[in-house]
């Protein structure tokens, strides 16, 4: 049975500054994902507060907003057979440390906070980051 399904995909400040964009959204095409809409934008601190607000009580939370609003990124929407988990086998482990051989995150991640990309973990936030991003 099919189940088509969107994803929300970031591409963070650490992979834009290194252009790495072009890559990275091959890997998500050679793998059946289709690419549906994308943008670079720059967002704010308080933005990213918002998107990822999932994460307040962390104590990463600070550090994290910082960053992701620290310069351009590229919102993606992908959309294909199991978008989402396959999105997230594609982009490896959070931290790149633990990411399997070939996966985004092993080939161009950093650290924990510079991994690279960003992918909705569940269909349900998966919504909620596409409507953050692209609202019509
Ligand atoms: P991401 O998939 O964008 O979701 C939240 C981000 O928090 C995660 O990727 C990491 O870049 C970042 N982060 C920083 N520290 C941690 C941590 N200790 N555990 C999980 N995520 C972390």
């Amino acid at each position: 049975m099919s189940n088509n399904e969107r994803t929300l995909s970031i591409i963070k400040p650490d992979a834009i500054e290194r252009n790495l964009s072009e890559q990275i959204k091959l890997i998500f095409t050679k793998n059946n994902l289709t690419i549906i809409d994308s943008k670079k934008l720059h967002i704010s601190k308080d933005e990213a507060a918002e998107f990822y607000k999932v994460h307040q009580s962390k104590p990463f939370y600070d550090q994290l907003c910082n960053y992701l609003s620290s310069g351009p990124i590229e919102v993606i929407i992908l959309e294909g057979e199991n978008a989402i988990l396959k999105n997230r086998e594609l982009m490896g482990a959070t931290d790149p440390k633990n990411a399997k051989e070939g996966t985004i995150r092993k080939l161009y991640g950093i650290s924990i906070d510079k991994n690279s990309v960003h992918g909705s973990d569940s269909a349900g936030n998966a919504k909620t980051e596409i409507n953050f991003f692209f609202k019509k």
